[in-house]
């Protein structure tokens, strides 16, 4: 799907961890759905209390020709006049040459800035609307004011061939597996599925010492929470693994990192860091596991 802060960069690295036969992949901050959609396993139960990213999940799911759908969206990139690189390519040379690093967000501007009214002006909120203001949007984020009204700005993106590519095997994959997607808190959706033997939980929470959008419902309470509920599966022999950030800009995340002696662990290069930002030295990310 594309999303912030997503583990596209590092799947491969992450999952190398992973147990190799995996009945039922569970995953509780399933976000874009990056890890899922590249681990092998029999059935997938997901989850993310973010409204919009389970609507959006939902609504690809259930599209069932993906020619059909990439019509639709063409209709409405038409409509808004948003480049569209995947089938021709219409934004002026002029405008290239002129702005030759942000062209894109130049040129889509105006029809973003469209759509994204129409969205937050509509009664019921069309999926199809949202996927592409996520698309064209900066960051690829979903975030949306007290009002409850989409905000985020343009993005100097286009939907080209790699976002056509991606959601074709999304569709590919998710057709052919068995995957139930809910909308919960981590807490009530972990103690409601009952997990045996051979599943497996991959976690990767909000990390309460980063800055996102979604760690502003993130506190050090939900951290403890999350990490208790992980001692019990333990015992119950449930494998997962999770992932966070451990130091970040001179931050420590102690309640992690006392709890995760306990476990395996392995330090992960990490695709966080923006490359304005030259504190390489200052991040450290981690995979933990029980297993
Ligand atoms: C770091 S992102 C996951 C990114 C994902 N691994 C990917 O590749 O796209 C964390 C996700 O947790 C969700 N989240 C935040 N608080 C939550 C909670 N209490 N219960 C369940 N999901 C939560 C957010 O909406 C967000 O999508």
């Amino acid at each position: 799907m594309f999303y912030v802060g997503d583990k596209y960069k590092l799947i491969q690295e992450i999952k190398q961890y992973f147990p190799k036969n995996i009945d039922t992949f569970i995953e509780p901050f399933v976000g874009g759905g990056t890890v899922f959609l590249n681990i092998e396993a029999k059935k997938y139960i997901l989850n993310d209390v973010d409204q919009y990213v389970f609507d959006l999940h939902n609504f690809l799911k259930g599209q069932s020709n993906e020619k059909d759908f990439l019509v639709e969206v063409l209709k409405y990139v038409k409509k808004y006049n948003l480049s569209r690189s995947f089938i021709e390519d219409i934004v002026p040379k002029e405008l290239k040459e002129e702005y030759k690093k942000t062209y894109y967000a130049k040129y889509n501007q105006d029809g973003y800035n469209k759509l994204k009214n129409d969205f937050n002006k509509a009664k019921r909120k069309d999926s199809i609307l949202l996927y592409i203001l996520l698309i064209y949007g900066f960051n690829r984020m979903l975030r949306f004011n007290s009002k409850g009204e989409f905000n985020v700005p343009v993005g100097n993106v286009d939907f080209n061939k790699n976002v056509e590519t991606a959601i074709k095997d999304y569709f590919d994959f998710v057709r052919k597996k068995e995957i139930k997607i809910e909308n919960l808190d981590f807490k009530p959706f972990i103690k409601k599925n009952g997990f045996k033997k051979n599943d497996f939980m991959y976690l990767d929470p909000p990390y309460l010492i980063t800055f996102s959008e979604y760690n502003k419902i993130w506190n050090e309470e939900k951290e403890i929470e999350l990490l208790t509920l992980l001692d019990e599966l333990n015992e119950r022999s449930i494998k997962f693994a999770i992932s966070n950030v451990t130091t970040y800009k001179g931050r420590k995340n102690h309640i992690f990192m006392n709890w995760m002696n306990k476990y395996n662990s392995t330090k992960i290069k990490s695709n966080y860091i923006s490359y304005h930002d030259n504190s390489n030295k200052d991040f450290e990310e981690v995979l933990v596991f029980n297993y």
